[in-house]
Parts: structure tokens; C-alpha cells; sequence
């Protein structure tokens, strides 16, 4: 655990779309788990952007920065040149290098350990009207830093695999051979697989896997595949983890189809939240959170989504009066 201190100040951002509605659902289950936070509301994101053209200032990172971690709803990315990702300027000003993101349903019980700042992601690119590249890069230093976490997790649990594609990238070679050092040094059992292999063993034997490490894009796009198995994108926590900070958000999107309707799923959100009460150290209250999300699932109370009646509202009130029993 990598917090210390009195007091649980966090970072709100609701974000836009369907952010501020799981968020909301959020609050009312922290509320009746009795977590006791300060909550620094922050404005951030495409609204904000439309509002005022700036998305996130100078200042709102430094906020950010006196509180202990980020609680995140999910934030719009408009496909316009002028607008800077505001969640990739949050990972890589507060250098959230690992992206935790657990699956669990029957018969499956993993996690995925994306590099978070480098890779594919590194932003060295050129686009011109012949020829586009973007440089993959991937460095020694985080490398060691996602194989470290990967191997940290899985001393707690069974095994980890490295996914790579190191037949055909270099830079997988160095990435391949420093977490199989790592998980040497850790002394947990290892075993690597291809990318493509990963993806496909995903779909048809989920339960083979227990921690998975990977770079930046290949988790991005087997992360999204493990929630397509597990039974969608709405269910879903994540943790973005550096060694100060932590900022934890559902893996879903602002959801712009469905957002304002009051039908967004709010159990990715949730989990997310309990993953952060988690990191506080308040394992109880997080294994409670958990308990109650799975008590409402398994009595049919879930969102259209999953094929149920009920609205955002009426889950995380489900959830909260799980809890007050
Ligand atoms: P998305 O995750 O927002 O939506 C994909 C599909 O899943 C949609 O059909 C949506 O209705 C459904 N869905 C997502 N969350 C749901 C929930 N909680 N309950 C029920 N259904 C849900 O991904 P999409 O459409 O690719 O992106 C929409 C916007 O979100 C874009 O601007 C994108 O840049 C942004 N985005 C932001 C992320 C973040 O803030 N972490 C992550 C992914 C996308
Ligand atoms: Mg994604």
C-alpha cells in the first residue's frame, strides 16, 4: 500500500457524458460503506474545453497534486488536433506508469498490468500526406518498473504472463527479457505468450490466466476483449498506479449514446472506488464494497446494459442498502 497519512483527500472528476452519473452512484455507496474522504471537486475536460477552450490548467494539476489520489469519472476526447487528451496529460503528469485492470466472473479471475507511459503511446510521431510512423519506444527504466508491479501482484496470487509480440519487435525483446528477470528475481512462476495468442486464449480459455503484464496499446486492446468476456465495458474498475499518486476510473468512456439517460452502468465505477479504498488500506470496506456490487448482480438489479430494467440510480441504491444492512 502506498499511502500514508491522516487524512483521504481526493480528487473528484466527474468528467463529461456518463461521468457525472456513475460518479454520483459512486458517492452513494462510499457514502453508506462510512468512507470518510475530503473530496476536492475538479473541473476538468471536454465541457470545460467547450466552456472556456482550455481543458485542464496548470492549476488543476497542482490540485490534484495535494490530494492523495484521483477519483474519475471518464472524459470526452474530441477527434480535434487543438485538444490535448486530458487523461493522457493526468497519467504523464502524475506518472501513473501501471494500469491495473482485474476481470472476474465464473471461472475467470485475472488481471492485466498495462505499461501506462510509453510503448506505442510515446507521442513520437509524423504524419504527412505519403508517410505516417509513430516510434515505439520502450525503455529499460519502465520495463522495470510495470515488471516490478506485475510481480508484486502475482507473489500475492499465482503466476504472471508476459505478452509481447518479440518475434517480430526489437523492442519487445528487452521488454520480454527484463520481466522474465523481474519475475525471476521475485521468484513467482512465469510463462510468456504472443500477443495474438493472448488475444485469442482470452476468448476461448479465459481461466488460464492468472496476472498478465503487457505494454501500452497491447493492454489498451486486451483489456477491452477480457471486459467484452466477462460481459461488458460497464463492469469494469481500473487503478492507474505510479508510486505517490493513483487516479481510478471504470475502463469505460463519457459513453455519449447512452449519457443523460440515467441507464449507464455504475459497477465499473463502484469497483473502482472500492480498488481506492483498497490502496487507503481499508481492505474491509473495499471487500465490502465488492460484496454488496455482487449481492445486487446476482438478484437481477442491473442496467440495461446487462439485459436488466434498472437505472443507474436504482443500482447504486440497490448497492448502498447492501450496505446498511
Ligand atoms: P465508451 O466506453 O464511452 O462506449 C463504448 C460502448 O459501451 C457504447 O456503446 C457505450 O454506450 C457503452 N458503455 C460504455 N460505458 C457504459 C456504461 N457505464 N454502461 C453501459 N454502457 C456503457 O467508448 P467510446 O464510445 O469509444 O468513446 C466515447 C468517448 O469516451 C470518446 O470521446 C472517448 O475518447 C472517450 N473515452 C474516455 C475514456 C476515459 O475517460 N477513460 C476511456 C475510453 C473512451
Ligand atoms: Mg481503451
Amino acid at each position: 500500500m502506498s499511502w500514508r497519512g491522516a487524512e483521504k483527500r481526493v480528487a473528484l472528476v466527474k468528467g463529461d457524458g456518463v461521468g457525472p452519473e456513475v460518479i454520483d452512484a459512486t458517492l452513494a455507496v462510499l457514502e453508506a460503506v462510512g468512507a470518510s474522504l475530503e473530496l476536492v471537486p475538479i473541473d476538468i475536460g471536454y465541457g470545460r474545453w467547450k466552456r472556456t477552450g482550455v481543458a485542464m490548467a496548470g492549476e488543476d494539476l497542482e490540485t490534484i497534486r495535494s490530494c492523495h489520489c484521483v477519483l474519475f469519472g471518464a472524459i470526452t476526447t474530441p477527434p480535434d488536433p487543438d485538444y490535448r487528451s486530458v487523461l493522457i496529460a493526468l497519467r504523464r503528469g502524475l506518472d501513473l506508469y501501471a494500469n491495473i485492470r482485474p476481470f472476474s466472473a465464473e471461472g475467470i479471475d485475472l488481471v492485466i498490468v498495462r505499461e501506462n507511459t510509453e510503448g506505442m503511446y510515446s507521442g513520437v510521431e509524423k504524419l504527412d500526406e505519403e508517410e505516417a510512423t509513430t516510434l515505439r519506444v520502450i525503455t529499460r527504466r519502465g520495463s522495470l518498473r510495470i515488471a516490478e508491479k506485475a510481480s508484486q501482484i502475482a507473489s500475492e496470487r499465482e503466476k504472471v504472463t508476459i505478452v509481447h509480440k518479440s518475434n517480430v519487435l526489437k523492442s519487445d525483446i528487452l521488454f520480454l527479457r527484463i520481466c522474465q528477470e523481474t519475475a525471476r528475481r521475485w521468484d513467482v512462476p512465469f510463462d510468456d505468450m504472443l500477443v495474438d495468442a493472448a488475444g485469442y486464449n482470452l476468448v476461448i480459455n479465459p481461466g488460464r490466466f492468472d496476472v498478465m503484464v503487457t505494454t501500452n496499446l497491447f493492454g489498451d486492446i486486451l483489456s477491452d476483449v477480457a471486459a467484452g468476456v466477462i460481459g461488458g465495458l460497464g463492469l469494469c474498475p481500473s487503478a492507474n498506479l505510479g508510486d505517490r499518486y493513483a487516479l481510478f476510473e471504470p475502463i469505460h468512456g463519457s459513453a455519449p449514446d447512452i449519457a443523460g439517460k440515467g441507464i449507464a452502468n455504475p459497477v465499473g465505477a463502484i469497483r473502482s472506488a472500492a480498488m481506492m479504498m483498497e490502496w487507503f488500506g481499508d481492505l474491509e470496506k473495499a471487500r465490502m464494497i465488492e460484496e454488496a456490487v455482487g449481492w445486487t448482480l446476482a438478484h437481477g438489479v442491473t442496467t440495461p446494459d446487462l439485459g436488466g430494467l434498472s437505472s443507474t440510480k436504482e443500482v447504486s441504491e440497490a448497492v448502498a442498502k447492501r450496505l446498511l444492512i
